[in-house]
């Protein structure tokens, strides 16, 4: 296997493998020097993971953030196309943008089919362009468009997969730990369980995700690579049904996950506090994604594929990964 990237913090514990090798270099330089042309010309298969996926980076970078998801991909798509190997293309759930049903509120959720997410018959529905988070979804959009558009023209092999939320182990990074700036929710409430702060609820967390983990979706990637022919020419959403919750919802159940993980009764009454959109992300606000409810037929018809991880156990994982790795665990034995 032969990987590209600026970092290796997250994969540190492979490097030595016998069978994976890192080119650290960005996809500009690895196309310049032609290690880029050699590793896909080698290659059964081209996962392309690269792209900046952080709703506070749409808010203060928007050009960066389109230009990584979009620009940068775009030789890899063409080469892949040139040297016909299949392309395994990470785009994300948000290219759905906002449900129909949260357009006509009257309704409320009544009807599924405007809002439960089916790659072949869900539209796109993203706000105006003076919404600067809607970036990264249009960027994400647009390159999907583009793969597909090889492939019905110039036979091109490739998947789209449509992520849920994957949650995990080294899932984002930690401010003031591996990392600097505001990361997504997970990292953000993690953050706050080990720092003992307020919890903080954008906008109410009235929003609803559709937590996914890790394992799962790494068993759904197996699942492609075990069934090529099933899983070229389509768009998978990958994501776990059952575990859809509010943030609000989340919020509470990290912090009791955690307060039984660090065996630390205090963190059940951290304050969970509301904050708005221009308070979190900056002038402007943001304009947020509603719901996220998945139809997962085509995975589980085509590839043999479905979730089976809860919430629960995806959270106590995920947050036991952290407290072992961050926490000030004098703290707790000295109280
Ligand atoms: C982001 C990306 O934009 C998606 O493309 C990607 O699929 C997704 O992450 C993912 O992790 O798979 P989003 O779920 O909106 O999408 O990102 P988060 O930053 O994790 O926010 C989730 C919700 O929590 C939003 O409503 C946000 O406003 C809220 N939030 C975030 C809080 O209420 N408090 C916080 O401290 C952080």
């Amino acid at each position: 296997m032969v990987g590209f990237d600026l970092e290796a913090g997250k994969i540190e514990h492979l490097l030595g493998h016998d069978n994976f090798t890192l080119h650290r270099k960005s996809i500009d330089e690895a196309v310049a020097d032609g290690s880029m042309q050699e590793a896909v010309a080698w290659a059964d298969v081209v996962v392309n993971l690269a792209a900046i996926c952080n709703p506070y980076e749409y808010a203060i970078r928007p050009s960066a953030v389109i230009k990584s998801s979009l620009f940068d991909a775009l030789p890899i798509v063409d080469l892949c196309c040139e040297l016909n190997t299949w392309l395994i293309q990470f785009s994300t759930c948000e290219v759905y943008g906002r449900t129909v049903s949260s357009y006509v509120p009257e309704e409320g959720y009544s009807d599924p089919d405007l809002y439960v997410q089916s790659e072949s018959r869900t539209p796109l529905v993203m706000g105006p362009v003076s919404k600067q988070r809607w970036c990264y979804a249009s960027a994400k959009q647009t390159l999907e468009r583009y793969v597909y558009a090889l492939g019905f023209e110039r036979q091109m092999p490739f998947t789209i997969i449509r992520p849920y939320n994957f949650f995990g182990p080294r899932m984002d990074f930690i401010p003031g730990r591996d990392g600097t700036g505001i990361p997504r929710v997970l990292a953000c409430f993690i953050t706050a369980l080990l720092d003992d702060e307020p919890l903080l609820l954008v906008d109410g967390g009235t929003a609803r995700r559709t937590i996914t983990s890790i394992h799962d979706a790494i068993d759904a990637m197996m699942a492609m690579f075990d069934r090529p022919h099933a899983a070229t020419g389509q768009i998978f959403n990958i994501g776990a049904d059952g575990n859809e919750l509010t943030i609000s919802e989340l919020a509470h159940r990290m912090r009791e996950i955690y307060a039984d993980v660090s065996c630390d009764p205090r963190k059940r009454n951290l304050p969970i506090l509301n904050v708005t959109g221009e308070e979190f992300y900056g002038k402007g606000g943001y304009e947020d994604c509603d719901r996220r409810v998945i139809d997962s037929t085509n995975a589980t018809s085509l590839l043999g594929w479905s979730a089976k991880i809860g919430i629960d156990e995806i959270l106590r994982e995920t947050i036991s990964y952290y407290y072992e790795i961050y926490a000030d665990k004098t703290a707790v034995a000295t109280r």
